[in-house]
C-alpha cells in the first residue's frame, strides 16, 4: 500500500479507505482497552489520530511505542468520535521502524525553551514550533521564485566563492587548501598564495551583487537566491555569519522604480503566506507572538512611509529618546533608532533613502549634492533593517573615483569596472535578508531560530 501523508488525509472525506501513515508519535495516552497515539509526519503542524486496541496488539508492543518512536500504521480511516479532528486511524497493523528511548529522549516535556532547542538543532524540527517555521520558509522560498519568475526576471546563479568584496568592508571568511601548519611565504615574508588553490586569495562571498550587475546588464532583469557569508563578530538576534539573500538587479530601473519593486516584492511573500501557510501561522500567533496576524495584514494592507535620511535623522535629533549609541547627521542608524522610528514614531514600514556616502558601500549612485548616495533600506517592525538597496553608479569616472577613496583594490573590480565602459545603463538592485524575512513573518525573535541549523560566532555545530 502506498503511504498517504497526514496533510491529505486530514482533509479527507474518503472514511472507510485503508491507508498507510508513517511518522513519528508526539503523544500517547489511553487505559487498558485502548491506546490513543498522536502520530505526526511533518506534512502538517496537525496529528493524526491513531487508535489502537490492546486486545488485537497486545500490552507488550503499545509499552514500546513512546514519545518520538517512529511506526508504519495500516488501518481505517473512520470519522472520529472525540474533538479536535474530523477523522482518525483505526489501525489493523502496527510496524516500529524505531523505538526511541523514553528515558533520554529530549523532547518529552513541552515548552523548552529556544535557547535549549538550540542545542539540540539536529531534533529540534520535530517541535511543533520549528516544524511550522520550516514549512513556512520552504513556501516563503518557493513563493520568492514565483514572484520573479512571473514577472520575467531570472534566477541568476552568482558564485560562492569569490576574489572580491562586494560590499568593499572586509569582513569575508577565507578559502584556502593551503596547509594552515606551514604556509608558504614569499620572499618578502607575504603569504604565497600563487601556489594556493586558485592561484590568488579568495573568500566566501558576502554578497551577489557585482555578479549580478553583470547579469541585469545582458538579460535586463535577475535576481540571485542563495548564501553569503559574513565574518562580522556581531552576536545579536539579528545576525548570521551564513545568511540567504535574495538580490534582484534591474536595468533601467531607477531608485523609485527600485522601492516600488522592493515593496510590491515584501508585501506578496506576506501575503503569500497569509494564504499558504495558514495552520502554522496560526498555530505561531497563538504560541509565540499574539500579534503576529495583525501585524502581517497590517503590512499589507499600508503603504510604507518614504523619506530621506537626513529627514529621518532630524526625527530621532529633536526626539526625548534616551540613545544608548549617539544620532546625528553622518552616524549610521542603529537598530534602536531604526526601531523607533518604524514602531514608535511612524508605526509602519519605512523606506529611507539618500544616505551619506562615508556609510555607504563604493558601488551606489553619488547625488548631485556630492555628499549623499542614492541608497534605500527599508526598514520593517520587530527587525529593523530588511532590504539595503540602491540605484548603481553607472559613471566610470565617478565609479572609478570611489573605489580610490575608498582604498579598495582597484585591479581586482576591473571586469565590474568594464562594465561602465561597454553599453553601461541606469540601473539598481536591493537585498533581502531571507531569515530577517522569516523573523518578520514567522514572529521568531532571534535568527538563530528561523534557519534550520545557524551558524554564528563561536558555532558551527551540526
Ligand atoms: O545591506 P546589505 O549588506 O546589502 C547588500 O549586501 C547589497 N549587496 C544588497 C544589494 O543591493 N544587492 O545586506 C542586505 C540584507 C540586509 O538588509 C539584511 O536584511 C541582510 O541582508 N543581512 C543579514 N542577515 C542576517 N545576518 C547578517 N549578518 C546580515 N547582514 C545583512
Ligand atoms: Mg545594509
Amino acid at each position: 500500500m502506498k503511504q498517504t501523508k497526514i496533510r491529505t488525509l486530514l482533509s479527507s472525506h474518503n472514511t472507510g479507505e485503508n491507508v498507510l501513515v508513517k511518522g513519528w508519535v508526539r503523544t500517547k495516552r489511553g487505559n487498558k482497552n485502548i491506546a490513543f497515539i498522536a502520530l505526526n509526519d511533518g506534512s502538517t503542524i496537525k496529528n493524526i489520530q491513531v487508535v489502537a486496541d490492546v486486545s488485537v496488539f497486545g500490552e507488550n508492543l503499545l509499552k514500546e511505542i513512546t514519545t518520538g518512536t517512529c511506526l508504519a500504521v495500516t488501518g481505517k480511516l473512520v470519522e472520529s468520535q472525540g474533538q479536535g479532528q474530523n477523522v482518525e486511524i483505526a489501525a489493523t497493523s502496527i510496524d516500529i521502524y524505531g523505538k526511541c528511548d523514553a528515558e533520554t529522549y529530549p523532547l518529552q516535556k513541552k515548552g523548552h525553551s529556544m535557547e535549549f532547542l538550540r542545542e539540540i538543532a539536529h531534533l529540534r524540527p520535530r517541535t511543533n514550533t520549528f516544524g511550522a517555521v520550516l514549512r513556512i520558509r520552504h513556501a516563503i522560498a518557493f513563493a520568492i521564485h514565483k514572484y520573479f519568475n512571473d514577472k520575467g526576471f531570472f534566477y541568476l546563479h552568482t558564485p560562492i566563492i569569490t576574489g572580491s568584496d562586494a560590499e568593499g568592508a572586509g569582513e569575508m571568511f577565507h578559502v584556502t587548501t593551503l596547509d594552515m601548519g606551514n604556509v608558504p611565504r614569499t620572499e618578502t615574508g607575504a603569504v604565497d598564495f600563487s601556489i594556493d588553490f586558485f592561484g590568488k586569495p579568495t573568500n566566501l562571498t558576502v554578497s551577489g551583487q557585482l555578479e549580478g550587475e553583470l547579469g541585469a546588464l545582458a538579460l535586463g532583469e535577475i535576481y540571485t537566491f542563495g548564501p553569503t557569508f559574513r565574518a562580522e563578530n556581531s552576536n545579536t538576534p539579528r545576525h548570521l555569519a551564513e545568511f540567504w539573500m535574495i538580490e534582484p538587479e534591474m536595468a533601467f530601473y531607477e531608485l523609485n522604480d527600485n522601492m516600488d519593486l522592493a515593496e510590491d516584492f515584501v508585501k506578496y511573500l506576506i501575503r503569500y503566506a497569509l494564504d499558504n501557510c495558514h495552520d502554522d501561522l496560526e498555530f505561531l500567533n497563538n504560541m509565540i507572538d499574539k500579534g503576529l496576524l495583525d501585524r502581517l495584514r497590517f503590512v499589507t494592507e499600508n503603504e510604507f512611509v518614504r523619506m530621506t535620511y537626513t529627514d529621518a535623522v532630524k526625527i530621532l535629533v529633536d526626539s526625548a529618546e534616551k540613545w544608548e549609541y549617539p544620532v546625528g547627521w553622518g552616524k549610521d542608524l542603529q537598530a534602536e533608532h531604526e526601531r523607533y522610528l518604524v514602531e514608535k514614531h511612524f508605526k509602519r514600514p519605512l523606506i529611507l533613502t539618500d544616505y551619506p556616502k562615508e556609510i555607504k558601500a563604493f558601488y551606489m549612485k553619488m547625488n548631485d549634492d556630492g555628499k549623499t548616495v542614492r541608497a534605500m533600506d527599508v526598514l520593517f517592525p520587530g527587525i529593523g533593517e530588511i532590504i539595503g538597496g540602491s540605484q548603481r553608479e553607472e559613471n566610470y569616472d565617478k565609479l572609478l573615483q570611489r573605489i580610490r577613496e575608498m582604498n579598495l583594490p582597484e585591479r581586482i573590480y576591473w571586469w565590474y569596472l568594464e562594465t561602465r565602459k561597454f553599453g553601461t545603463a541606469p540601473h539598481s538592485g536591493f537585498g533581502l535578508g531571507f531569515e530577517r524575512m522569516i523573523q518578520f513573518v514567522t514572529g521568531m525573535s532571534n535568527i538563530r531560530d528561523v534557519i534550520p541549523f545557524p551558524r554564528t560566532p563561536k558555532n558551527a555545530e551540526f
